[in-house]
């Protein structure tokens, strides 16, 4: 018997629209960053869990989608079953998990981690175990402080700070609560499996009695944070195990690029041989970089900090390359400099040109210019070409464009 498993949530194809143009190309949970996709690094936390065995990941994608992962994934952790449960439509973030609860439950694990798959995070995992092990509530909640203004975007909660018991939690709420918010990182007893028949017999009651008879079908959505955890604060089993380590939403496609730094640094803390070396013979390298082994790097060229390089790129002599994402067999032409963007899949860009976003602290805000909103990331969607010379800043590109000028501030469809 192992004691634990674990669901990663992935949702469908329908979710990713914020993605974009990278999510046209890709579902966004197969989207790399840092040299390998974003739900790769969940299966890297949990492969490190003991008594882990089981990942099931769980959303509404076709099925084929994820087994060309699943296969690559189950070579590179093999002590973990990975497997794809597809939900026949948008279950909401409670309900795939009611709806598999046999295959959850079988092999009786007694506890479940939950991950949503759109964050990059540290997964202080073990601490969790520790934590839940202590308080023996229902569920431990990961949890992180935020920048007040941005709380509300969040799940809001208020914990006691002795027991880090959840007083009070509020999804989205209007006003401020609190800046402590949830990651979509949880670890729930399976007795969680009671109170979500309970939370769905809350919801049948409740639109038995607003609509007696218009109520004909059934939602089946069932709301995790809004259907499930609210209660649980209410009745105290809801904790909290409050991160101070780095964790990071990857909603819009500029997201992917503070989530490819964060997991580039914490490599580069771990000392990863994953990442690029500085060699006589090669490139400069600054900080962290990642370059596939298949990739064409000129030895003059300057690297980092915070690129990953896809395969079969080649990179020309003098580029300079910082805080980016170079996909799959991308070209860059001689002395060209690419800064904060993704230059996506098949991509050509030219000699002396510059494809650039700006330095700023959190690319998932969007920038004021002039009393305009802008994009504070450049990114080229797939087979983007950009001719010699010209300058492309805060533009995000669709697939196949052809550049032959010089665009700023722009939505390139
Ligand atoms: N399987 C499945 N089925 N997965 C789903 C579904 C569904 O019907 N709906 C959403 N998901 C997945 C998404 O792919 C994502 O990984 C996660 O569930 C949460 O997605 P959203 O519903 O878009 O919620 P959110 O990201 O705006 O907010 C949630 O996450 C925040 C942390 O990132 C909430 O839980 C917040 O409270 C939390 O702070």
């Amino acid at each position: 018997m192992s004691q634990y498993k674990a669901i990663i949530l992935v949702g469908g194809p329908s979710r990713a629209t914020r993605f974009r143009p990278l999510s046209l190309d890709v579902p966004k949970p197969l989207f790399p960053v840092a040299g390998a996709p974003i739900i790769s690094h969940h299966l890297a936390a949990l492969s490190k869990v003991n008594g882990l065995k089981e990942v099931l990941i769980i959303g509404f994608f076709e099925d084929h989608v994820f087994s060309r992962f699943i296969d690559e994934a189950s070579n590179e952790f093999p002590h973990l079953h990975i497997r794809y449960l597809r939900e026949y439509q948008s279950l909401g973030t409670a309900g795939g998990l009611y709806h598999f609860r046999d295959e959850i439950l079988r092999g009786n694990p007694q506890q479940i981690f939950v991950m949503h798959v759109d964050i990059a995070c540290n997964f202080p995992l073990n601490e969790m175990m520790e934590a839940h092990m202590k308080h023996r509530g229902l569920c431990t909640m990961l949890s992180t402080k935020v920048p007040r203004e941005q709380a509300t975007k969040y799940g809001c909660l208020v914990a006691k700070p002795d027991t880090h018991e959840v007083l009070h939690y509020v999804e989205k709420p209007e006003t401020f609560i609190s800046d402590l918010i949830s990651c979509g990182v949880y670890l729930f007893d399976i007795a969680i499996f009671g109170e979500m028949k309970k939370a769905i017999d809350r919801k049948k009651d409740s639109q038995h009695e607003e609509s007696d008879y218009l109520w004909t079908v059934s939602d089946d959505r069932l709301r995790l944070e809004q259907d499930l955890l609210r209660p649980l604060s209410e009745g105290r089993k809801l904790y909290v195990y409050v991160t101070e380590k780095f964790w990071r939403q990857i909603k819009t496609a500029g997201s992917a690029i503070p989530a490819n730094a964060a997991y580039l640094e914490k490599q580069a803390q771990e000392h990863s041989d994953r990442l690029a070396q500085q060699k006589d013979d090669g490139p400069e390298i600054i900080g962290a970089v990642y370059i596939h082994p298949s990739a064409h790097v000129d030895p003059t060229a300057k690297i980092g900090p915070n690129v990953s390089i896809g395969p079969r790129v080649t990179i020309g002599k003098g580029v300079r390359i910082k805080n980016s994402i170079i996909l799959d067999n991308v070209h860059i032409g001689n002395a060209s400099c690419i800064l904060h963007s993704v230059i996506g899949w098949n991509s050509k860009i030219g000699a002396w040109a510059r494809v650039e976003g700006s330095p700023v602290a959190d690319h998932n805000v969007a920038m004021m210019m002039n009393g305009v909103k802008s994009q504070s990331i450049t990114i080229l969607g797939k087979e983007v070409s950009v001719m010699d010379e010209s300058i492309i800043r805060n533009c995000i590109v669709l697939p196949h464009k052809e550049l032959k000028s010089s665009f700023h501030s722009e939505i390139l469809m």
